[in-house]
């Protein structure tokens, strides 16, 4: 085959008739839960304002640093965003959902953007489903956000996961943290990373995350925030940790996850699969109880997660879970002759009324040509017209699967398609 001559930008995925089958099952599914959890689904732009993105996951993080596709047009910088909550809360400030009364419970299917390298897992498009549950500080939000990812797991079949659990407390308990990390840091300043050097000062939280192989020894070594949490935050971790006992949910505590976004606050979780390689992550989330603030609404409280759609599925795959059934159609016309095809394409909506499948020939091929597609198209039924079966009324309705034919009137047809 001749090299394409265009093709789609690194780490940017064409999704594939059979493959789109899948994401329609599970879009179906997400929905469909979500709806049982009381969850409303938002919609956002795809574009957001750069400002938006840098001021909500923190000038320093890795995504804002190094992976956002930004640029600019007249006056106006443009990012792709690379995530929703800021997004989700940006429109909640903006149309003043709060006015709607109770916390939001809010749910997104969407593409996402993030320049990275691309490999198994690891998409520069890639697509999460998540929750946005703005307007209750009531450890109950974070389990149920919790729960909900979690079901959606089980509801597929995936079973082998882990969910990893933190809190990063509130701004006081960090601020005694961020100490004791510094403290912990400084004999060993020159041996870490660059990047990390420069978050020192700023941001030391951000150097548990880091991924470079120098700074490892000092992560291990570090002290961990728990230790550091203030009598409320301690509060509020124990009450997540006791409800999600009571739900019958494991979990292990990982006192080094702090997540990839500044926004976080108390509670902080990932959901890791040992189907998914380096790429761990199915889903990851907590509390941002300072964003919508930080973002230019009233100070109110919010937890959420988001998951990887593309993972998910490649956890399917290893799972063997089939998501969707092969493609077929109910119905195929198969037509001889201009007359047969004429009616061919004037009885496909009668046929399509009846809430049924229904296809034709569109390339004026043979019988034997036709019989072969609608067994490509793994047809369960096909009617074959030709100018005699016109005259007569009596169309051969042949059963594809076991390759039954008979005689019918295209009335008694209707009425066989119908059942
Ligand atoms: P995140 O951990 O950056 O969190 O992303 C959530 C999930 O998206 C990851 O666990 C992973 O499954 C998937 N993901 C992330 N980057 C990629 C990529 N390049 N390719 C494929 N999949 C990817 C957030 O985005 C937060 N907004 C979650 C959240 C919601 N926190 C509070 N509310």
């Amino acid at each position: 085959m001749a090299q394409p001559k265009y093709s789609t930008h690194l780490g940017m995925v064409d999704i594939l008739p059979d493959d789109v089958r899948k994401w329609q099952f599970l879009e179906q599914l997400i929905r469909t839960e979500a709806e049982r959890f009381n969850l409303e689904e938002i919609r956002t732009p795809i574009m957001e304002q750069t400002e938006l993105i840098v001021r909500g996951l923190g000038q320093l993080t890795d995504i804002v640093s190094k992976e956002i596709f930004a640029f600019s047009r007249g006056d106006d910088n443009y990012v792709l965003r690379p995530e929703l909550t800021a997004p989700v809360v940006r429109a909640y400030v903006e149309h003043h959902l709060e006015q709607r009364g109770g916390s939001q419970k809010l749910y997104y299917i969407g593409p996402m953007f993030r320049a990275e390298r691309p490999q198994k897992g690891r998409q520069r498009q890639f697509h999460q489903f998540g929750v946005e549950v703005i307007g209750s500080d009531d450890p109950v939000a974070d389990v149920e956000v919790i729960a909900f990812m979690i079901h959606i797991y089980n509801k597929v079949g995936i079973k082998n996961t882990t969910l990893k659990l933190n809190s990063v407390g509130d701004p006081e308990s960090r601020d005694t943290y961020k100490k004791a990390l510094r403290e912990h840091l400084k004999p060993n300043f020159d041996e870490l990373s660059e990047i990390s050097k420069e978050r020192y000062e700023k941001n030391p939280l951000r150097i548990l995350d880091s991924k470079e192989e120098e700074d490892q020894p000092f992560i291990e070594s570090a002290p961990i925030i728990t230790d550091y949490l203030s009598e409320k935050s301690v509060h509020h971790y124990q009450k997540v940790k006791e409800y999600l006992t009571d739900l019958g949910i494991a979990f292990e505590e990982d006192p080094y996850l702090v997540r990839g976004m500044d926004y976080y606050t108390e509670t902080a979780f990932e959901l890791i699969s040992p189907d998914l390689g380096s790429q761990d992550a199915l889903a990851g989330g907590g509390r941002y109880d300072l964003l919508v603030e930080e973002i230019g609404g009233q100070p109110t409280p919010a937890v959420g997660f988001a998951a990887g759609m593309e993972r998910l599925l490649i956890a399917c795959d290893v799972h063997d879970i089939r998501l969707a059934d092969e493609k077929s159609v109910d119905a195929y016309i198969v037509t001889l002759g201009d007359a047969a095809r004429k009616w061919g394409l004037s009885h496909l909506p009668k046929i399509r009324s009846l809430g049924v499948s229904a296809t034709m020939d569109y390339k004026g091929r043979s019988m034997k040509a036709q019989m072969k597609d609608a067994n490509r198209e793994n047809a369960r039924y096909a009617i074959i017209v030709g100018d005699h079966e016109l005259e007569a009324d009596r169309f051969t309705f042949r059963d594809m699967e076991n390759s039954e034919e008979e005689a019918l009137s295209f009335s008694k047809i209707l009425g066989r398609l119908r059942n």
